[in-house]
């Protein structure tokens, strides 16, 4: 076994929720008579904080907001975001997904959330996962979202593990980095499989069992 123990993030690796996010910025967006918010802008959203992401929506406003209409206007984008999240089932986890967690789990691996979203508690229970891994590390107990380590050095510390024991997954550039900041080794999917932080690019997620085991 190469790890002890595996810290996935969240939205755009064990669930599809990154695309939700997007259609939720992209309304709030056109509220605010932004027309050219694209799916590369939401690339830069994918690790950060609801505050980080929103900022980026901003950028291309010209009107200038108060630190409370922008706390209102994140609100906003979440209460869309989670009106997508109510139809959200166990059919939403992917088997290649669920039979790849639990055979990390069988091959003797801890298995750990480390997710920027504050949303993290709702969308595992909604997906069949709540109680599933040995510890979650969310956005509501950090204070800094990646690409700072944070999320991931506390949910290495919730395992009892050290960073060079666990394996970080990730689909976002800013994810990678934050793992490679921490001390830990990098598998990348997607987006992140792209990125210089990332040791283990992979294409699929089961690709997880060469790799983790
Ligand atoms: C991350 C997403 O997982 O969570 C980001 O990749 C998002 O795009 C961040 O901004 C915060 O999510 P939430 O659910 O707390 O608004
Ligand atoms: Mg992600």
């Amino acid at each position: 076994m190469k790890f002890k123990g595996v810290i996935f993030d969240l939205d755009g690796v064990i669930c599809s929720t990154d695309e939700y996010h997007y259609m939720a910025w992209k309304a709030l967006a056109e509220k605010l008579g932004i027309t050219t918010f694209t799916r590369e802008d939401n690339k830069r959203q994918r690790g950060v904080s609801r505050m980080e992401s929103l900022e980026v929506v901003l950028e291309k406003c010209d009107k200038k907001f108060t630190d409370e209409e922008k706390l209102a206007l994140a609100d906003e984008k979440n209460e869309i975001y989670k009106k997508m999240l109510v139809n959200m089932s166990p059919a939403d986890l992917s088997e290649e997904v669920k039979t790849t967690l639990d055979k990390l789990r069988a091959g003797g691996l801890k298995l750990a959330i480390g997710s920027s979203s504050k949303n993290t508690p709702a969308i595992l229970s909604r997906l069949g996962l709540g109680g599933y891994f040995d510890a979650v590390a969310d956005g509501n107990c950090i204070t800094h979202s990646k690409p700072h380590p944070e999320v991931f050095l506390k949910a290495a510390e919730m395992l009892s593990l050290e960073p060079s024991e666990c394996l970080v997954v990730e689909d976002a550039a800013a994810g990678a980095q934050a793992g490679y900041a921490g001390g830990f080794k990098v598998a990348g999917i997607g987006e992140a499989a792209k990125s210089g932080y990332t040791t283990y690019p992979i294409s699929t997620f089961s690709d997880l069992l060469k790799v983790a085991l």
